[in-house]
């Protein structure tokens, strides 16, 4: 198979901090060239530590989960229980199928042993002995540098029976899913690498008590594993000095869609919103202003310009608004993009994506999807606005995953924030925003 790396050279911007992307561009991938760029140094120190310091320091460093939820990664592994009659596992979550989330590819193409040694020293840190890094199906041109760089690091005595010398046995099994975005959702990617269906698990039982092959099993972010190494050599405190109280570290931020200088940077939590689309993003090309914001995935609720500009890029700002910073991929939506077709081009994802396992978001989604089209093509009415409200508002929290949250909350922003847009489709009038044709052929492709 055709190995296509990312073919552009890495974005940067004077108020980036490189913890996770420190060894990006300088040929990390392979083994040597990462110990000399002090690679595996985080590794032979947790192993002379005690399970405990290693949980303690993740949690003074204020690493929250970089996969979109924000859980506290210290107080995860905490949940592992000490004594258990079945193993334990570590599972690297790779599956990174979030719209505008593109950071974990850089870090797997480009520094993939820091995934390695974090795992490594995950499994230090609760007793497991075996780990998985699961990539997304699209990525498994990826898995080449994965796998050439786990053999690398057996060949080394990193992993295997005795790692580093020390008696200790930590061993990794690679995996790629087939192309389905539910299997991001850590219980059906548990069920997933089983080699089921990839169907979400009703919880409790969490993944810390019975996960993988019913095992306790920590879940992770790729991004979250690979920031456990700077951790581990510099302490919890340094990595929590970065962001705002709760917030550690920085973050891998993928600027896409209406920005004149897109691409990923690591920028730390906390970071003032308007200077991340007018100084880093560079503003909005073409004179024109920014209509709306995604901060954090297709998942999130969308901001408006105003809100966007008062923004803090941390857990909390988004969490005291009951929204939410998700995964790092923020796109700027400029002043002519019709919100009608952004809702609409985003449920044709969820629908798709839809499992189909629990009825509010597979008929959710669909319905959605359906009026969207119909309402975008003119033959909206006004009852339909507060129709696809109350659709969208009684799926979120009525899933196993979720899936059908991640549906909802884009559309309960999108329909409350930008009504006006809907109204002006109304009467069958056509959509302002869209030249002639457009819509016949978005319909066609639907
Ligand atoms: C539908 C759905 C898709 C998800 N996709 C991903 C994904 O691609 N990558 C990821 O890390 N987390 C994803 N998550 C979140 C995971 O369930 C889980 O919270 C995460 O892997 C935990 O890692 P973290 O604590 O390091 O963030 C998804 C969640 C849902 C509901």
């Amino acid at each position: 198979m055709k190995t296509i790396l990312t073919p552009t050279p890495l974005v940067s911007h004077p108020d980036e901090v490189r913890i996770v992307s420190k060894r990006f561009g300088q040929g990390a991938t392979s083994i040597d060239r990462y110990i000399e760029l002090d690679g595996y140094k985080a590794a032979r120190k947790a192993l002379e530590m005690q399970p405990e310091d290693i949980i303690n320091e993740v949690k003074v460093s204020a690493l929250r989960g970089r996969g979109g939820a924000g859980f506290p990664t210290g107080m995860k592994w905490s949940f592992i229980p000490k004594q258990s009659d079945a193993d334990k596992y570590i599972l690297v979550n790779g599956d990174e199928s979030e719209p505008a989330t593109c950071k974990d590819r850089l870090i797997v193409e480009y520094d993939p042993h820091s995934v390695i040694e974090g795992t490594i020293i995950a499994g230090l840190a609760v007793g497991a002995k075996l780990g998985f890094i699961y990539l997304r199906g699209e990525y498994r041109y990826l898995l080449e540098i994965v796998e050439r760089a786990v053999a690398d690091a057996y060949a080394k005595g990193f992993l295997g029976k005795n790692i580093f010398g020390s008696n200790r046995e930590f061993n990794i099994i690679t995996q790629t899913g087939a192309g389905a975005y539910e299997v991001g959702e850590e219980s059906a990617l548990m069920e997933s690498l089983e080699g089921k269906r990839g169907l979400p698990r009703l919880k409790p039982p969490f993944p810390a008590i019975k996960g993988l092959y019913g095992g306790p099993t920590v879940i992770n972010n790729v991004e979250t594993i690979a920031s456990i190494p700077p951790i581990i050599i510099n302490g919890g405190k340094w990595f929590a000095s970065f962001g705002p109280e709760k917030n550690g570290g920085a973050r891998l931020t993928c600027l896409s869609g209406h920005f004149n200088k897109p691409g990923v940077y690591e920028l730390p939590l906390g970071y003032p919103a308007k200077k991340l689309i007018y100084d880093v993003g560079g503003g909005i090309p073409k004179g024109r202003s920014l209509k709306a914001m995604v901060p954090g995935g297709s998942s999130t609720f969308l901001l408006t310009r105003e809100e966007a500009e008062s923004a803090s890029m941390d857990y909390d700002w988004f969490a005291k608004r009951g929204e939410f910073l998700g995964s790092g991929g923020v796109v700027a939506i400029d002043d002519q993009t019709c919100m009608v077709r952004m809702a609409l081009c985003i449920m044709k994802f969820y629908q798709h994506e839809s499992c189909g396992w629990c009825i509010p978001c597979r008929e959710g989604t669909d319905w959605l999807k359906k009026t969207l089209m119909r309402f975008h093509a003119g033959g909206g009415m006004e009852k339909d606005i507060d129709q696809m409200l109350y659709l969208a508002e009684n799926m979120a929290g009525r899933t196993f995953c979720a899936l059908g949250d991640a549906a909802a909350f884009p559309t309960i922003s999108i329909v409350k924030k930008w009504r006006d847009d809907f109204e002006m489709h109304l009467d069958g009038k056509p959509c302002p925003f869209e030249k002639k044709g457009a819509r016949e052929r978005d319909l066609a492709v639907v």
